[in-house]
């Protein structure tokens, strides 16, 4: 399972990449907006650092602003992925950008039938949204769950993206059932370090290291 690192702030991403945790680097217009600098200094700096993908978000509601933002991102870095709203003008951009070969990644997906149109229309990757929909009430996990059933039933040529994680759960679960990757928040991914009985038993090891002759 692949670990992409859900921020635009670039010392959490250069600790956690330092430490071979990240496979690739989503963002968001929220994301870009809490850090200093121009939006596309933010985003090469991420691409300086980041061997893998880099999601990038259009935010033009229209299919020919759409891919006049896809075109000029791709110019930026290699390994960008253009990151389309779930719209019916973002879905009419989908195929076009898989003939220039620019990456997708189709975003803001609630729901099963909205991930199969994407995966159909041709998108790259795919983003459900679990922490949103838990917010409201809803169970992300189940629709996580149909989407990695429909993509790998049919073989469509995406991967599913976990997004909108709020806790180590959303990881462990995405990873039982066979999502390609999980988009995780720093603080996050910093809690599935933790648990009590390992601080316990390294202070007990440490403790009675001490008594033991050098
Ligand atoms: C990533 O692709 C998404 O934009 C992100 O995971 C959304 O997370 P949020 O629901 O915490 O804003």
């Amino acid at each position: 399972m692949k670990f992409f690192l859900d921020t635009a702030r670039l010392s959490d991403i250069k600790y956690w990449t330092d430490m071979g945790l990240v496979d690739g680097v989503t963002t968001n217009p929220s994301l870009i907006a809490k850090e200093e600098g121009t939006f596309k200094d933010i985003i090469r700096d991420i691409c300086s650092v980041v061997d893998g993908p880099v999601s990038v978000e259009a935010t033009s509601t229209d299919t020919d602003g759409i891919l006049a933002e896809a075109r000029e991102f791709a110019t930026w870095s290699d390994n960008i992925v253009v990151k389309v709203p779930f719209i019916k003008e973002g879905v009419r951009a989908l195929p076009f950008l898989r003939d220039e070969d620019i990456a997708t990644n189709t975003t803001l997906i609630f729901s099963a039938p909205q991930a199969l149109i994407a995966m159909k229309a041709g998108t790259n990757y795919v983003s459900p949204f679990v922490g949103r929909l838990d917010d409201i009430g809803h169970n992300g996990m189940e629709v996580v769950a149909d989407i990695v059933t429909m993509c790998t039933t049919y073989g469509f040529d995406a991967e599913v993206i976990v997004a909108s994680i709020r806790h180590p759960l959303h990881v462990v679960e995405s990873a039982r059932m066979g999502a390609d990757i999980a988009t995780i928040p720093a603080g996050v991914l910093d809690k599935m370090f933790m648990h009590p009985l390992t601080d316990k038993g390294l202070a007990a090891f440490l403790k009675d290291w001490q008594s033991v002759t050098q």
